[in-house]
């Protein structure tokens, strides 16, 4: 027979915690519920809880994060993201409430670019300053899909695998590709969140999570005294159609700088040029710690709450979006009004417009190779 180590941990401590993850492992639930229909295909909501203070609903459209219950604290749970009740209004004017973002995540130039000597053309949906660009995979992209979902108890908390299949030429990228993203809440309270996929041919791929996180609780007005910590030292910035320069800028002196915990909206309505062409933040910053590390992105800090949020990930940027076209006229899930800047996205990511900037880190996943990504929130409570 095996012996368990408890590597130097005093051993009535050691069958305790033993105790405590086998009581989480027991409380822990997923169910699952129609939630209508995209053309033939049935659409699913699943609800996982991890019974100590983490609940997400997932719905199969879109892989999308449709509510996510988290302690304040105080104790009481709250759901810190935005989103709908029904599966209609996600179809209808969602702007991107918590889906997987892919074929690729942020914006690629005029929707256009070059793979192995040929032209690929992608949909043009997005065209800030007049400037056009194909954002977030395209008219139909994966935050339009039903993918099939297998949930899972593991040892690590309930977890949603869902799986998509989008064909040679879906949205104009190249290639059969298959993708597969884990949900899990872990028994630490984290959403934890992993993508793989294998293609047939080359192809550009960027995945990311869309969530629009509001600690105060969704509808609750803006983020803007959330406080904020990036652990970036350098940003890539844009032209008036929020496309990447090709430069990498130090966040130095300038407003983007998180380095140290910031209030979010002490300097959003700054007259920085950079600040004006996203209305707010809108920007990619390049994390310092190592391309491939699962390392720390951000954390972000609500204090009438008590709420926090840290952010790993495997990933080498980070979009972070101020939640600037948001206007107040999108009502949320508790009938409350959406206001401008009502939930900030921190969307782990390659850099924008990767696949036409040679200098930037590729998001060519080569045929047969298995792309892999990870990103993790974490939440707890402080007083
Ligand atoms: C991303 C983009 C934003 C905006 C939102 C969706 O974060 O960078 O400019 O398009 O998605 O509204």
């Amino acid at each position: 027979m095996g012996s368990v180590e408890s590597k130097g941990m005093p051993e009535k401590l050691f069958f305790a915690f033993v105790c405590l993850i086998i009581a989480a492992a027991a409380n822990a639930d997923i169910k699952s519920r129609p939630w209508g229909k995209v053309d033939e295909h049935a659409v699913d909501l699943y609800t996982l809880d991890n019974g100590h203070g983490l609940r997400a609903e997932i719905s199969t459209y879109g892989a999308t994060v449709v509510s996510l219950h988290t302690k304040d604290a105080a104790g009481n749970m709250g759901d810190i993201v935005l989103g709908f009740n029904t599966l209609e209004e996600y179809r209808e004017k969602s702007p991107y409430f918590g889906c997987v973002v892919g074929r690729y995540g942020n914006r690629i130039a005029f929707g256009s670019f070059v793979l192995n000597g040929l032209t690929y053309k992608l949909p043009i949906n997005n065209e800030p300053a007049d400037i056009p660009c194909s954002l977030h995979g395209g008219t139909a992209g994966f935050d339009r899909k039903v993918w099939t979902a297998t949930p899972k108890e593991t040892t690590e908390g309930p977890s949603l695998e869902l799986v998509l299949y989008s064909a040679d030429g879906d949205m104009g990228y190249p290639g059969n590709l298959r993708v597969k993203v884990v949900y899990t809440l872990t028994h630490q309270n984290a959403l934890r969140v992993e993508y793989s996929a294998v293609c047939d041919q080359d192809t550009p791929i960027n995945l990311t999570q869309h969530s629009y996180f509001n600690l105060k609780g969704e509808g609750n007005g803006d983020i803007l005294s959330h406080n904020m910590r990036l652990y970036a030292s350098n940003f890539t910035p844009v032209n008036a159609g929020l496309i990447p320069t090709g430069r990498i800028e130090k966040v130095a002196g300038l407003p983007f700088d998180f380095l140290t915990p910031r209030k979010i909206g002490e300097r959003i309505e700054s007259a920085s040029q950079q600040i004006q062409y996203g209305a707010g933040y809108d920007h990619n910053y390049v994390l310092d710690k190592k391309y491939g590390e699962f390392g720390k992105v951000a954390d972000v800090t609500e204090s009438t709450t008590g709420r926090r949020m840290e952010v790993l990930s495997t990933e080498p940027g980070v979009q972070f979006y101020s939640g600037n076209f948001l206007d107040g006229k999108l009502v949320g899930k508790s009938g409350k009004a959406y206001v401008r800047r009502g939930g900030l996205c921190l969307e782990t990511q390659h850099y924008p417009d990767s696949p036409n900037k040679p200098e930037f880190p590729s998001t060519i996943l080569p045929k047969a190779k298995v792309y892999r990504s990870k990103t993790e929130f974490r939440f707890s409570t402080f007083n």
